[in-house]
């Protein structure tokens, strides 16, 4: 396979022609500058396995081109769509690759970048609505021209559409990977994003017949981040645990959370707009993302509609009053302002709480710190009194105090049943007892009953109470 700057390739008409510089090298092939044809490149497949069915492939997309013409634009030539113009050989006659028109690459950006607010704004792209509504309206127009003709991207992303930077008009690359109508057959396209694959896919894939509906949706999901601030259409938030994590998973679950409908499962996103959204787009996304495929409006559907609020002469789309770099539609408040309204409140509130952290992590190290020095201070005096439950544990006798208690009281028992025996004997032996002998004996009896009631009630106490 020829793949090497200088060497020469033959078109159809068996021309030569000179590979001069590869401009890149993709999965499939390697893209070359030829010297003879400065408005043109090659592109030359990597492998000789697959050619066969390249050949038959590109044969049938020069049969059937989609009216996309090059557009001329202040003395610049804008190629809308890189479409094959004619097979090349190597010199043996083989089938190599194709050539077509030659795109300046370096003018255009792909959609993703455009998508994020921030990055677009660092890389000084369009962040207002009406030059969004602008590339969802071009884009769906271009892809309107090539379901004309049956032709269909199938891994349609923001990845894989650029747009020229000055014009905002849609350039389309790496054609010879979409779904390609033949005469009497269709050529499938390879590849497929999940993020953008309809739920009817998201097991199986997609099969020949059912491109379009692919297209259709994918269109639909790039047309939402495009008017949504860069939100997809299944990003939200998540009511109870079963809802799945990921986008195809919830696309799969048909959970779109942005319907007129609502659903209970997946709640909208703070930040979206699609409530300042006219009732004719709120529609057809409705009907985009609902459970029946056969009810997804077609690429010309919505190029029909976004071109309406795309072209100023329509006064769809109006300038913002308080905002100048914002665009609205007519009649609906300013989603942008919105936006940026609950963008400084969050804001604010994350700093207040990170104030509210810094303050709480100095209470916390105060609260550590106490202890410390408290401890420090009272160890030479006596314990301090702490509060809570330490408290408690702390007023519990200890083991040696409790064994010390029992004996004692044990002792305390005997010596005083020991001396009370004696002392009643005596007492009992007396021929005339008086009334001091008497006294003496009661002092005696109440002495022995306050030391039984000593030892029944504290010493089982003691032992039985919690563990020190
Ligand atoms: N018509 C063109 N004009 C200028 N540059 C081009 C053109 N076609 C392709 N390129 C450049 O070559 C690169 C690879 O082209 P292409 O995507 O067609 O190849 P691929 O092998 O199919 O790549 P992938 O594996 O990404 O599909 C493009 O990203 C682009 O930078
Ligand atoms: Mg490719």
């Amino acid at each position: 396979m020829p793949g090497r700057s200088g060497e020469i390739i033959f078109d159809q008409r068996r021309q030569p022609l000179t590979l001069l510089r590869l401009l890149k090298s993709g999965g499939a092939g390697s893209v070359f500058t030829l010297k003879e044809r400065p408005r043109e490149v090659a592109k030359l497949y990597h492998s000789a396995k697959d050619v066969l069915f390249y050949e038959r492939k590109l044969r049938a997309m020069l049969e059937l081109q989609p009216d996309l013409p090059t557009l001329r634009e202040g003395g610049r030539e804008r190629v809308q769509i890189a479409w094959p113009t004619g097979l090349l050989r190597d010199c043996g006659g083989r089938f190599v690759g194709f050539s077509m028109p030659i795109l300046d690459v370096s003018a255009t950006t792909d959609l993703e970048h455009v998508l994020q607010e921030r990055q677009a704004r660092v890389e000084k792209l369009p962040t207002g609505l009406g030059a969004k509504m602008t590339l969802a309206a071009n884009l769906a127009a271009t892809l309107a021209a090539l379901h004309r003709c049956q032709h269909y991207v199938v891994d349609l992303k923001p990845l894989n559409v650029r747009f020229y930077r000055d014009s905002l008009f849609i350039a389309m690359l790496d054609c010879d990977g979409f779904s390609i109508q033949g005469k009497d057959e269709r050529f499938p396209a390879g590849q497929v994003t999940t993020d953008y694959l309809a739920a009817e896919f998201q097991q199986r894939g997609v099969t020949p017949g059912e491109e379009e509906a692919q297209d259709r949706f994918a269109l639909a999901v790039i047309v939402f981040q495009l008017l949504n601030s860069g939100l997809h259409p299944y990003a939200g938030r998540p009511q109870g645990g079963d809802v799945p994590n990921d986008l195809p998973g919830r696309i799969a679950a048909r959970l779109y959370p942005y319907g007129r409908r609502g659903i209970s499962r997946l709640l909208p996103a703070p930040v979206s707009g699609h409530e300042m959204f006219p009732p004719a787009l709120r529609d057809l996304f409705d009907r985009a993302f609902s459970a029946q495929p056969q009810r997804r409006p077609s690429a010309q559907e919505w190029s029909s509609l976004l071109m309406g609020y795309a072209q100023r002469s329509g006064g769809q789309l109006v300038a913002c009053s308080q905002d100048a770099s914002h665009q609205h539609f007519a009649g609906l408040p300013c989603a942008a302002c919105a936006r940026a309204g609950l963008v400084a409140r969050s804001a604010r509130v994350a700093q207040q709480t990170n104030g509210g952290k810094g303050r709480g992590r100095k209470r916390k190290r105060t609260r550590t710190a106490q202890p410390l020095r408290q401890a420090a201070a009272a160890r030479p005096v006596a314990r301090p009194a702490a509060p809570g439950a330490a408290a408690t544990t702390s007023q519990l006798p200890g083991l040696g105090s409790r064994v010390t208690m029992a004996a004692v009281g044990t002792l305390v028992l005997g010596w005083v049943a020991g001396w009370g025996m004696p002392a009643w004997r005596a007492y009992d032996a007396l021929p005339s007892p008086g009334w001091w002998d008497g006294f003496e004996l009661a002092v005696q009896s109440g002495m022995l009953l306050l030391g039984v009631l000593f030892y029944i009630l504290c010493v089982p106490g003691l032992i039985m109470s919690r563990r020190p």
